[in-house]
């Protein structure tokens, strides 16, 4: 078991191991005692983990009840939000009760949004059952939903009491969402740390995974112990990010959010290099790692149509935007670019 302490407004532990659901009742009841607890989970998760989390908070003296939505990115939405909310509401939770998100992104991100705005704050417990709720969304607070407007754009910064992560939730999961996280796990590598990078880069990671969870989980602590409130380096954890989410939109979301990374990053990479940003070109080994992690290295959209739609993300010309490209394997830095630039940078598709 690997046992992680997050230092940022609010002090936490990061707990990862295989077998732990078990110890989340009593986990939850030393930090929050013996309150109510809603789960909160979708219709996906609940048939392979509810059974398992219900029982031990139960086993603990924690009340719970339940509430499933369906499973998917629209249910990300202040609809599903509110109905939440509500819900909370109807079952009378305190400031003495708590939230667990029982789930991925989409869970933890909407769980801990509704946990911040219920009387105006109760607390909540992140168990992420996805490799990139592990490595990721669950830890350093960002919570949203999505808007009409675009994804994550209504949230608030706002910590979990405690992050459990079971890595037995990780076998249920198809290839198809494992390689997503192993995306951000790459992004993790190529960001902050050669070695961890040469650990993955071959694929066949699964024997290894606690620990390569708990490599991921302490460089993100550390960048967030620095940088909370996403105003400097934390925003570095968006290397591949502004392409992905252009790739998302052109596809429809028919593109995953991890291969839209893994193709970012060999677009920052390939951009790096061409325009005199890099000591190292990087693009070769990003490619490879991606390949051998089951992740796509380039996509079939035009240049043009991505730094299009990068822009009107950016809602702007003429301005200038935070792009992340790396300088050497293992380290990453935030470029100021003038937006146009995302053309230049679209090329490198
Ligand atoms: N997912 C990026 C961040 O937490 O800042």
């Amino acid at each position: 078991m690997e046992i992680i302490k997050v230092n940022a407004s609010k002090e936490y532990e990061v707990v990862i191991g295989s077998g732990i659901l078990s110890e989340l009742g009593e986990r939850c009841a030393s930090l929050l005692g013996k309150g109510r607890a809603v789960i909160v989970t979708d219709s996906n998760v609940k048939e392979y983990w509810l059974d398992e989390t219900k029982k031990s908070l139960q086993l603990a003296g924690i009340q719970t009840s339940v509430f499933v939505f369906p499973a998917g990115e629209e249910s990300k939405s202040k609809e599903t939000l509110f109905e939440l909310i509500e819900f909370m509401a109807e079952n009378r939770l305190t400031r003495s009760d708590f939230a667990v998100a029982l789930g991925g992104g989409v869970t933890g991100d909407m769980t801990g949004l509704a946990a911040s705005l219920y009387l105006r704050g109760i607390p909540f417990v992140q168990v992420p059952t996805t490799l990139l709720a592990a490595v990721d969304s669950s830890v350093g607070g960002k919570t949203a939903v999505n808007l009409k407007a675009g994804k994550n754009l209504m949230g608030a910064f706002y910590q979990p009491e405690l992050v459990l992560c079971d890595t037995r939730t990780l076998d249920t999961l198809s290839d198809e969402i494992f390689a997503d996280g192993m995306a951000e796990v790459i992004k993790y590598g190529v960001i902050f740390d050669r070695e961890l990078f040469d650990r993955v880069k071959g694929g066949n990671v699964k024997s290894d995974i606690e620990k390569i969870i708990a490599r991921c989980v302490e460089l993100k602590r550390d960048v967030v112990a620095r940088d909370e409130f996403d105003k400097g380096d934390r925003q570095l954890l968006n290397f591949g990010h502004t392409m992905a989410h252009s790739i998302e939109k052109c596809s429809n979301f028919e593109i995953s959010h991890g291969s839209a990374v893994a193709i970012g990053m060999v677009i920052a990479a390939k951009a790096s290099a061409k325009l005199g940003w890099s000591d190292e070109d990087c693009t070769a080994e990003i490619m490879n790692a991606n390949k051998n992690n089951n992740l796509p290295t380039e996509c079939g959209f035009a240049p043009n149509d991505l730094a299009d739609v990068a822009l009107s993300d950016k809602k702007r010309t003429g301005g200038t935007i935070n792009f992340v490209v790396p300088e050497v394997m293992g380290r990453c830095v935030l470029k100021k670019i003038p937006v146009e630039t995302l053309y230049k940078i679209a090329e490198c598709k």
